[in-house]
């Protein structure tokens, strides 16, 4: 089973190899190599990072926020570049640290003082029971899980995050489904093995850090990707997260989404700078996930609704900016399925 979890990862050239220590058939200590000498990945306790470094994309975000004061830069400048020092949020949170010029990520890519409060505050294991009982009241979303599973795997949980998007339900229904869990912060995924161990020690869920928008998994290599909010999350390129799960995808082959978007009320009501601000995200209509998935060659299957509540601007940037101007947000759910032609 767990070479089949791995048979995925690589590029148009083949798979990618691991050189290191096994355990149980895991890939668990060492390197993930791309040819002879290229380390595409690392793998500490069975978690693979192929985050090694910090995307240019949350490099630009980074020197943007301290452009438009939403954070700071506290340490010293070489030729007017950031040298040495660590940037840090405006409510005083520190997001990265530079040394020598180059942007270290603290382990992850999350603050660390969001890490600590994922495990003082318990969020994995009381989502992995949240979860699951969310999906016993939600003939949709059951569906969704069943959908998934129906394809044998690999399923690949894209943007898994600490709510683990459809993980908890899949594998409550089948406990040993062959699952690749997906995040771009490795510590999340760290929590997530150290639960999993302990809750369902016999699980076949490998955990891959990833930029969901740049993906190391091979062309049509698994049948199935699944997401709970994740595709909706993913900062950086979302459309090129939707492509890179087209391409993964095989002929055939399935994506599930529990996705949301604005509510009619809440997109009459938008502020002009936000729907210029927003204009592209699928969020920002009812039909933007079925149009961005259709766009990318999927057919989509089921699109329907069921469900609305009020974003909480603690929960997220768009509630948060959005509050700004004195609007609150109200998203729909829309239970997806889309198929890769064969
Ligand atoms: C707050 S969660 C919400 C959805 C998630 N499925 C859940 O159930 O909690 C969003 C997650 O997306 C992850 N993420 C953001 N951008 C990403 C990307 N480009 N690739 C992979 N994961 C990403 C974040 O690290 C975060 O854990």
């Amino acid at each position: 089973m767990a070479d089949a979890l791995y048979r995925v990862f690589g590029n148009e050239s083949g798979p990618f190899f691991f050189r290191g220590e096994y355990r149980n058939g895991r890939w668990w200590n060492g390197d993930i190599l791309a040819g002879k000498d290229s380390v595409v990945g690392k793998v500490s306790d069975g978690v693979i990072n192929f985050v090694l470094e910090i995307p240019p994309w949350a490099h630009e975000r980074l020197k943007k926020a301290v452009e438009s004061g939403e954070a700071f830069f506290d340490g010293n400048l070489k030729d007017g570049e950031w040298w040495r020092g660590r940037i840090v949020a405006a409510d005083g949170m520190e997001l990265v640290r530079v040394e020598d010029g180059n942007i270290k990520l603290p382990g992850g890519f999350w603050p660390e003082s969001l890490i600590k409060r994922l495990i003082d505050e318990n969020w994995i294991p009381q989502n992995w029971i949240s979860a699951w009982q969310g999906v016993q009241r939600s003939p949709e979303w059951m569906n969704l899980c069943r959908i998934a599973l129906s394809t044998g795997g690999p399923i690949l949980e894209v943007a898994a995050g600490p709510g683990g998007g459809n993980l908890s339900p899949m594998l409550h229904i089948d406990p040993t489904a062959p699952i690749i869990m997906n995040d771009i912060e490795p510590r999340i995924l760290a929590r997530w093995r150290d639960h999993l161990a302990e809750v369902l020690p016999n699980n076949n869920v490998c955990f891959a850090a990833f930029d969901a928008a740049s993906s190391p998994l091979r062309d049509c290599s698994l049948p199935c990707v699944s997401s709970c909010g994740g595709l909706g999350s993913i900062e950086g390129d979302k459309d090129s997260a939707i492509s890179e799960a087209f391409r993964v995808i095989e002929p055939g082959g399935y994506l599930v989404a529990l996705e949301m978007a604005f509510t009619e009320e809440t997109l009459r009501n938008l502020p002009g700078p936000l729907r210029t601000e927003w204009g592209h995200d699928p969020i920002i209509a009812a039909d933007g996930w079925s149009s961005a998935l259709k766009e990318r060659g999927f057919e989509v299957i089921q699109d329907s609704v069921a469900g609305s509540r009020q974003l909480r601007t603690d929960e997220s940037g768009m509630a948060m900016k959005a509050s700004k101007y004195g609007v609150t947000l109200w998203v729909e759910y829309h239970y997806i399925v889309a198929k890769k032609p064969a």
